[in-house]
């Protein structure tokens, strides 16, 4: 299973794209997660990246193509895998597509979570991550056992730099403005499918278990 998440900010990607990782056993590719890493690592990629995130802008195709190319050609690429957070530009699906033909693969799917801006506000001004192994909360949605505490691996929760209201507002224009292109891109060649990014978490797994049942069939039948 071949699957891309792709919605605003806020959407409900990351949280989804976990779970569905763990039933499908395919490995769940984050950009935003992975950029991060390099960012907490200091590496060169991340002093490259890091004020391009804090600032809610995107970094650039050639530098998120390489990592995700990197990423796909690992051996464990192989089994499938979710993106989650890539591609976000026409340049970047196009980069994904040739890569896929070159491997005589392509994708299944394109989920768009479509998500509403009020949901977006409060989803991220409640978010809090852990630094330490990425888990995801809310203080009022998914609340952790322990409050500020990751219930994983016990680090300290924070709240991330780029969910301040100013730097959401602009990320949303980002997102209108590089990624919500993708809509089409992905509904021209028959993979797209919306899901309802405003449910809560339970009932959209629902939906999207019952979305990649289906497309599992198709394939195996
Ligand atoms: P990235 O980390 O990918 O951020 P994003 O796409 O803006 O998405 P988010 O992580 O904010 O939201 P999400 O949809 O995953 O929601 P989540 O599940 O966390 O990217 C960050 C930055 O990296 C970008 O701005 C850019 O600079 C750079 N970057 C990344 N990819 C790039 C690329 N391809 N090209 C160039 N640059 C790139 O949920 C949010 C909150 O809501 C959580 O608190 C969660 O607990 C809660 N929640 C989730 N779902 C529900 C629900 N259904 N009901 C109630 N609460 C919910």
């Amino acid at each position: 299973m071949r699957l891309i998440l792709f919605g605003p900010p806020g959407a409900g990607k990351g949280t989804h794209a976990r779970v569905l990782a763990e039933t499908w056993q395919v490995p769940h590719w984050a950009t935003g997660d992975i950029l991060r890493r390099h960012i907490r690592e200091g590496t060169e990629l991340g002093k490259r990246a890091k004020a391009v995130l804090a600032k809610g802008e995107l970094v650039s195709d050639a530098l998120v193509n390489e990592l995700m190319i990197d990423q796909m050609s690992e051996p464990d690429g192989k089994r499938g895998f979710i993106l989650d957070g890539y591609p976000r530009t026409v340049g970047q699906a196009d980069a994904l597509e040739n890569f896929l033909k070159r491997q005589n693969e392509k994708l299944d799917v394109a989920l768009y979570f479509k998500t509403s801006v009020e949901v977006i506000v409060d989803r991220l001004s409640g978010r809090r991550s852990c630094p330490q192994c990425g888990a995801n909360y809310h203080v009022r949605n998914i609340p952790p056992r322990v409050e500020g505490v990751c219930d994983r691996c016990q680090s300290k929760l924070v709240e991330r730099a780029d969910d301040r209201p100013e730097t959401v507002r602009h990320r949303l224009e980002v997102y209108e403005k590089e990624t919500s292109p993708l809509l089409d891109y992905y509904r021209r060649r028959g993979l797209l499918k919306e899901v309802p990014g405003d449910l809560d978490v339970a009932e959209l797994q629902v939906k999207l278990r019952k979305i990649l049942a289906g497309l599992a069939k198709q394939t195996t039948g």
